[in-house]
């Protein structure tokens, strides 16, 4: 009996050691331990044997069982284990994806770039400011008809005794009289860049845009400085063989005013589909009024200076020779479609 008992245990075991799946384990435990199993039958035969030696037969089958199940759970553990680790350290890895910056975060590093060659610096004006130094120090005096072209959100706060209303800045020229009121003695160069917001959306405009907007006041700065300023920028970003023109135009805070235009990249100013005349418009640009220097303290009559302002999303698809068909998708999540930029 005590031999039966020990080559059942043996048997079993090898069994156990070798099973690859937790179903022929628990095929080995039936086999072995369910109820008809063969150490069960063993135990089912002990009211047959001898009295006196029936604790002993006891002792040993519920020892082998006891084994049993203990190997059962070993290597049932084993199998999970290596089943969840397994490791094939010859598969080539999985490349994390790697982003990159916002288009509009590319056009805005690349401009200031530009800028900084000529010794301007970049400055953030603030997005929410007063009427006063988006309109009324810029020489739009109140409820003067030209504010109308800035379709601007205003916020509805109370007004300020000192400033007016409070809005969202429909361009960057606010910029202007607070890096005047800021830096308060001449020179100075800035490049202003950051969000605009006006009332307008359609495939070609959103609600939410960027402009860059630069400043210069010296002494004897004349519209040569401007000319040539905007010349270096067109050759440098769009490419050398690019060139400007300045067309009269009307701004209240200029004086005299001018759009800018540049050279069509595609034909080389000869006329072509996209330009229609060989010129394509950049923005708008001027000679600092009189009275925008007077109202950020300046003394018109020994400074003078220019400023341009010019819109980002605008002049960098200009640049990639990209069109956007709906310029509002720059302002998408779709990662689809601004991973190609
Ligand atoms: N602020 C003007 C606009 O939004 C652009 C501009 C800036 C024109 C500076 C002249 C000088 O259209």
């Amino acid at each position: 009996m005590q031999e039966e008992i020990i080559s059942l245990k043996n048997e079993a075991l090898a069994q156990i050691m070798e099973a690859k799946t937790d179903e022929e384990l628990e095929n080995l435990r039936i086999s072995y331990l369910g109820r008809n199993g063969k150490l069960t039958e063993l135990i089912k035969n002990i009211k047959n044997i001898e009295p006196e030696k029936r604790g002993q037969v006891g002792t040993s089958i519920n020892e082998a069982k006891n084994t049993l199940l203990t190997s059962l759970a070993e290597r049932k553990n084993k199998i999970s284990v290596s089943a969840k680790v397994w490791f094939d350290s010859t598969i080539p890895g999985i490349k994390p994806e790697i982003g990159h910056l916002h288009l509009i975060t590319q056009a805005i590093e690349e401009i200031s770039k530009v800028f900084s060659h000529l010794g301007f610096s970049r400055v953030r004006y603030p997005e929410v400011d007063w009427d006063w130094f988006a309109f009324t120090a810029l020489n739009f005096p109140p409820n003067h008809p030209a504010r109308d072209d800035w379709e601007t959100f205003f916020i509805d706060v109370p007004e300020s005794p000192q400033y007016g209303k409070m809005l969202l800045t429909p361009h960057t020229s606010n910029g202007q009289v607070r890096e005047m009121q800021r830096i308060k003695t001449p020179p100075i160069r800035m490049i202003n860049i950051t969000k605009c917001y006006r009332r307008q959306i359609d495939i070609s405009h959103t609600p939410i845009f960027h402009q860059f907007e630069g400043l210069v006041i010296d002494k004897n700065i004349s519209v040569v400085n401007l000319k040539g300023t905007i010349d270096y920028f067109a050759k440098t970003f769009f490419g050398p063989e690019r060139v400007t023109r300045l067309r009269p135009y009307h701004f209240q805070f200029t004086e005299p005013s001018f759009e800018v235009d540049i050279s069509c990249g595609v034909c080389n100013g000869r006329g072509c589909r996209l330009c229609k005349a060989g010129w394509l418009e950049l923005g708008g640009a001027g000679m600092v009024h009189p009275n925008v220097l007077k109202s950020s303290k300046i003394n018109p009559d020994k400074y003078s200076g220019f400023a341009f302002g010019w819109g980002v999303e605008r002049t960098y698809m200009m640049k990639a020779g990209i069109s956007i068909p709906d310029l509002r998708m720059l302002y998408s999540t779709d990662l689809r479609y601004l991973r190609q930029f």
